[in-house]
């Protein structure tokens, strides 16, 4: 048996409690132990509690020192695009010059021209990037990362992301949980109603099939999929058995938070625009609210959700980095952390638990990560600070100071220090 001891956390943020999504003033109940320590069997967390306690049941185990430094969960990041070819410098230079997202869309730039590199490049092509990604992420503390399709718009082209996707799981140390994004935009020379069409007959039964993805979303959006074919597509999704996210009201109110009530999605995301009767239907179906601070900043925008008032409505609100190379250059979820507070008005305990429990939740995963409790898998972080405050309060600087996965140590900066 392997067995590691980690001992002498200043705060083990353990977020133990109930086994369903946190909500209201559970979401500032952080459950955390002062000195506090791990037992890890295989893997598995066996026991949690005081340094002195964990230190006495630990002859045998391998021993890890926290130093007096924080302890948490391995973030879950539950909106993420990172299978892509290429990057998107040239609509970054545009955004900085005063274009925006829809008018470089319009003119060639935008989800399309990720999608033709896309195309282009070969299934181990994609792999090789997506591979560096899942390494920036592990340099942030995140230990899952939901993966989305969406930049092939053809049966071949999205059966290949979802095949890299299936692959990052296998040889990285990263968990990724796939989502099929075939609607994420209608390819140039198609009509709409016919790639609607295409999505539900062709791509929908072989991505089922193939058991290649968990969930399935839609970017319900003008310009892109509009209330009725995302209605089309997310009820065919469902009938295949794969569960729903929806990007919602990211760009225009268009009734895409009622519509994932309706449908009983299991999140709705970006949700910028959403207002109270988005946020009340949303409350009524349990739906979980993704919100994307990353992609508001990089576009240079000041509307962020209305997070304060979902939480205020008993929502159980997630944080994620929608990772992607056009809206949200970052797989940093310390600096969506820092965002939530500083532009949402969420409290630093409630940004850490919608990055952790809730997010899991979000994945169907909340009864096996997202907390540190006995009977988890031991992924965790140690951050090189004293206060689970300073993960969000200080910014644009890693504070990493080693990720486990399954009790396995993968990255340490230990000697740097
Ligand atoms: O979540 N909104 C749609 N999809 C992504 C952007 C993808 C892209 O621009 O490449 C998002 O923001
Ligand atoms: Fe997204």
């Amino acid at each position: 048996m392997n067995s590691l001891a980690v001992l002498h956390a200043s705060q083990l943020v353990t977020l133990a409690g109930s086994k369903r999504p946190r909500v209201r003033s559970e979401m500032s109940e952080l459950a955390i132990i002062h000195d506090g320590g791990m037992l890890v069997h295989d893997g598995i967390i066996v026991a949690i509690g005081s340094s002195a306690q964990i230190e006495k049941g630990a002859r045998q185990s391998e021993l890890v020192d926290a130093g007096g430094r924080v302890v948490l969960p391995g973030f879950v990041d539950a909106h993420a695009h990172p299978v892509f070819a290429g990057n998107r410098l040239d609509d970054f230079e545009l955004r900085a010059r005063g274009e925006t997202y829809e008018q470089i869309a319009a003119a060639g730039g935008g989800i399309w021209s990720t999608v033709e590199k896309t195309r282009a490049a070969s299934e181990a092509e994609l792999f090789d990037q997506a591979k560096k990604h899942a390494n920036w992420f592990l340099k942030c503390g995140t230990t899952t990362v939901e993966a989305k399709s969406g930049y092939g718009l053809t049966l071949e082209d999205e059966l290949k992301m979802l095949r890299v996707i299936r692959r990052l799981n296998e040889e990285t140390p990263i968990e990724f949980v796939p989502t099929f994004l075939g609607a994420h935009a209608i390819p140039r020379a198609r009509r709409a109603d016919e790639y609607v069409d295409l999505v539900i007959n062709e791509m929908l039964p072989r991505v089922a099939s193939e058991k290649l993805a968990e969930f399935c979303d839609v970017f319900c959006e003008r310009g892109y999929f509009d209330i009725e074919q995302s209605r089309k597509i997310l009820t065919a999704a469902k009938k295949s058995e794969l569960k729903l996210r929806i990007h919602a009201d990211q760009l225009t109110n268009s009734g895409g938070a009622k519509l994932a009530a309706e449908l009983e999605a299991t999140t709705a995301d970006h949700l910028e625009k959403t207002d109270e009767n988005g946020i009340a239907a949303m409350k009524a179906s349990g739906v979980q609210p993704v919100l994307l601070p990353g992609s508001v900043y990089a576009l240079g925008s000041t509307d962020y959700p209305r997070a304060r008032e979902m939480i205020e409505a008993g929502l159980a609100v997630v944080i994620a980095t929608d990772f992607n190379p056009g809206s949200s250059p970052s797989p940093s979820m310390p600096m969506m952390l820092s965002l939530a507070c500083t532009q949402m008005k969420m409290r630093p305990a409630e940004a850490i638990t919608a990055s952790t429990i809730n997010a899991a939740c979000s994945l169907n995963r909340g009864d096996e990560i997202g907390s540190l409790e006995p009977g988890k898998l031991a992924n965790f972080s140690i951050f090189d600070c004293e206060d689970y405050r300073e993960i969000a309060y200080w910014f644009g600087f890693p504070q990493i100071h080693s990720v486990y996965v399954r009790g396995r140590p993968l990255l340490s900066r230990a000697n740097e220090t």
